[in-house]
């Protein structure tokens, strides 16, 4: 089988160090998240390395995010909670091959980490959210793609990539220069683009396109990551 036919059967769900749960897939051998902790590596990659990161510029009053392997929504969930916070308008693009059922992502508990009404209207407007644009509340809008990567086609330039690809060793095809140069076409001047790893091929695709590299901390486990800003 291949990653093709994949459906919920061939996902299960599991607990994580810091108590979070994440999904394993079988059939690609993979967990949607790090096992050190789903939470922990949300928040420091991409909600703190991305988000905060360009926020901390100051006087933003929308952000564009545009996350590659949308899975379950954890990403999504815990920046709209800090676009509520702030008062700033989120308009989030998930692109996802392979949606899991809204009963799957119920399974994962993420209530416990984020206010009940915007988890509450999360999973009632999962399924529209494969189809449309949806305003989850006045702050919070979520598109998910249900295509591949690099069949992925939009008019709109974002402020940030959440790149949230399996590892390389399982889907190489995701860190080739295809995709990351598609994915890279998204972002805006000054766009800033983070994933949790760090090689020296994405390294060099990425100046190559213009971006400047920066390797700072990684998540719990994982000694670096990457965070890139397109210069041009
Ligand atoms: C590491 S997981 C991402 C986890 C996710 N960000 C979350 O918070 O649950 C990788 C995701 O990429 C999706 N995926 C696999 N191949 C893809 C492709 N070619 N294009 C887009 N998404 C893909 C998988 O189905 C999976 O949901």
């Amino acid at each position: 089988m291949t990653i093709d036919s994949m459906i919920d059967n061939n996902l299960e769900i599991v607990t994580t160090a810091d108590g979070s749960k994440t999904i394993y897939n079988t059939l690609v051998g993979e967990h949607y998240h790090s096992r050190n902790g789903a939470l922990q590596e949300s928040r420091h990659v991409f909600v703190n390395s991305g988000l905060n990161y360009f926020l901390a510029a100051g006087n933003v009053k929308q952000v564009s995010i545009l996350e590659v392997g949308f899975g379950t929504g954890l990403n999504f969930l815990l920046s709209a909670e800090v676009c509520t916070e702030n008062k700033i308008a989120l308009h989030y693009t998930g692109i996802e091959a392979y949606p899991i059922s809204a009963a799957m992502m119920a399974q994962t508990e993420y209530e416990q980490y984020i206010p009940a009404p915007l988890w509450e209207t999360y999973l009632t407007s999962y399924p529209a959210a494969l189809t449309d644009k949806i305003n989850l509340d006045i702050y919070n809008q979520l598109r998910i793609a249900h295509c591949k990567l690099i069949d992925f086609k939009t008019d709109q330039q974002y402020d940030i990539v959440y790149f949230d690809a399996f590892a390389s060793a399982h889907q190489p095809e995701m860190w080739e220069q295809a995709a990351i140069s598609h994915v890279a076409s998204f972002l805006k001047p000054g766009g800033v683009f983070v994933t949790y790893a760090i090689t020296g091929n994405l390294k060099r695709m990425l100046k190559g396109l213009g971006f400047k590299i920066e390797k700072i901390p990684g998540a719990l486990g994982k000694r670096e990551m990457l965070r890139a800003v397109k210069e041009f």
